[in-house]
C-alpha cells in the first residue's frame, strides 16, 4: 500500500508532526510550508527533503501532490488555513485550538460538510499515556459515573508573549490570545474521559486583571489567571484554571476526576510525566498510586520525541487511521469545536463580570 503524502505548515511546532509524519512507515512528508526560510531549512534538512518540496507561499504548497495538511501556524490563521486545505481537496490535521473566534469555528465546521474532506484536531493530551490507560478504568466502570472533573493548567509563558522570530520584541499572536482561550489541553482529555456523549453547554469565568506584568500592551495574555466553571448537558461540573503568566517552576498541568465510586487524579509534581497517579475506586477502597505518565513505554525511542510523552506520535496516528481505516478520532470536527468554543465564551464572561452565558452547539 503507497504511503499517506503529508504536507505540515508552520514548521516550529509543526516539526513535532514532521518527525512522526515522517518517521511512521504509513505516511511520508513530501512538502512543507514557513513564512520562515530559515525554520524550513532546518526541518527539509533533518528528513532530507529537497528545496522544490519546501514552501513560503501556502497556495503553492497546497498544489502539490498531497493527501493531507497539517496546519501547525498561530491560532490566527487556523480558520483561513484550515479551509483552503480542505477546498483543494486535502484533509485537515489542525494544530489546537480550532480557530480563535465562534464564527471561525464555525466556517470550519461548514467547510468540512461542504467538502467532504477529514478534519481532526490535534489535542496531543488526549494521548498522554496516562489519559489512555485512565480511559480503560473509566469504561470499566471502576469510578462510576464521573460528576465532577477539573484540569489545572499554568504555564509561565512570559517570554514568549513577544515575537522572538521576524520582528523580535513586538507583540505577537499569543499577546491576543487570553489565558482561558487555550483551555483544549484542559477540556480535552476530561471531555475525553467523560465521553463524547455529553457537551459543554453554560460557562461562568473569572479573571481580567493583568498585575503580573507591567507592559499591559501584552493585555490580555497577560491576564493573571483565569477560572472557569461549566456546566455541560448531562448537570457535570467542569472548573478550569489557567495562566500563562504566574511565575511558576516548572509548568504544570494536572487533572481530577471524581466518580460515584472513586476518583482519578494526577500528581501535582510535574508537566507531562506526572508523577504520582492515583486511583480510588469501590473495589479497591485505598487511595492506589499509579504507574503510568506520559510516554508509553512500550514505544521504540525513536518514536518518543517532541516533548510531551508520546502523544504526538499517537495522535498522528490516529489522524493516519482516520484516513486509512476511517476510523473515527475523539476530536472529530465536531468534538473539535466543543472543546474551543467553552474557551472563547469563557473569555467574555470573564470580560463582562463574571456572569453566566451558554455556550453555544454549532449545527
Ligand atoms: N499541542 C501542543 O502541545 C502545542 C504546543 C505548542 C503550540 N501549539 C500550537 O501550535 C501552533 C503554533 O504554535 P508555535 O508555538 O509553533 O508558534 P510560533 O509562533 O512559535 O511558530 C509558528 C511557526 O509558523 C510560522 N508561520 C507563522 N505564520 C505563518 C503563516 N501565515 N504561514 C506559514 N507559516 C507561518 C512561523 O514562521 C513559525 O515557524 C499554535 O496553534 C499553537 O496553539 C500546540
Amino acid at each position: 500500500m503507497s504511503k499517506i503524502k503529508i504536507g505540515v505548515v508552520g514548521i516550529r511546532r509543526g516539526g513535532a508532526y514532521v518527525k512522526a509524519f515522517h518517521r511512521s512507515d504509513r505516511s511520508e512528508i513530501t512538502a512543507i510550508c514557513d513564512l520562515s526560510e530559515h525554520n524550513l531549512a532546518a526541518s527539509a534538512e533533518e528528513i532530507g527533503l529537497p528545496d522544490e518540496a519546501c514552501f513560503q507561499d501556502y497556495d503553492k504548497f497546497l498544489e502539490t501532490d498531497i493527501d493531507a495538511v497539517v496546519v501547525g501556524t498561530p491560532i490566527p490563521f487556523h480558520e483561513e488555513q484550515v479551509i483552503k486545505a480542505l477546498r483543494a481537496g486535502k484533509h485537515v490535521f489542525s494544530e489546537v485550538t480550532m480557530a480563535h473566534t465562534v464564527e471561525g469555528c464555525q466556517n470550519i465546521l461548514n467547510a468540512v460538510r461542504e467538502t467532504g474532506m477529514k478534519y481532526m484536531l490535534g489535542e496531543n493530551y488526549i494521548y498522554l499515556d496516562f489519559i489512555q490507560q485512565w480511559k480503560k478504568y473509566v469504561d470499566d466502570g471502576r469510578i462510576g459515573r464521573i460528576h465532577y472533573a477539573e484540569a489545572e493548567y499554568v504555564h509561565d509563558i512570559r517570554e514568549r508573549l513577544y515575537d522572538t522570530g521576524t520582528r523580535p520584541g513586538e507583540t505577537y499572536w499569543r499577546t491576543y490570545r487570553p489565558p482561558i482561550h487555550y483551555c483544549t489541553h484542559s477540556l480535552g482529555p476530561l471531555m475525553f474521559l467523560i465521553g463524547n456523549n455529553d457537551r459543554i453547554c453554560k460557562a461562568t469565568a473569572w479573571g481580567n486583571k493583568a498585575t503580573i506584568v507591567e507592559d499591559q500592551s501584552l493585555y490580555p495574555s497577560t491576564i493573571d489567571m483565569q477560572a472557569a466553571l461549566f456546566e455541560t448537558e448531562q448537570g457535570r461540573i467542569i472548573k478550569i484554571l489557567r495562566s500563562q503568566v504566574t511565575p511558576r517552576e516548572k509548568h504544570i498541568i494536572t487533572y481530577n476526576l471524581y466518580g460515584t465510586d472513586g476518583l482519578l487524579e494526577t500528581g501535582r509534581t510535574a508537566g507531562y510525566n506526572t508523577v504520582g497517579n492515583r486511583f480510588f475506586g469501590a473495589t479497591d477502597k485505598r487511595i492506589v498510586p499509579m504507574n503510568c505518565n506520559g510516554t508509553n513505554l512500550d514505544t521504540p525511542k525513536r518514536l518518543r520525541f517532541g516533548g510531551h510523552g508520546t502523544s504526538d506520535y499517537y495522535g498522528a496516528m490516529a489522524f493516519l487511521d482516520y484516513l486509512e481505516y476511517d476510523k473515527e478520532p475523539f476530536a472529530t470536527v465536531e468534538i473539535a469545536a466543543q472543546l474551543t468554543l467553552p474557551g472563547l465564551i469563557a473569555h467574555e464572561c470573564a470580560s463582562q463580570g463574571h456572569i453566566w452565558k451558554d455556550v453555544p452547539k454549532l449545527d
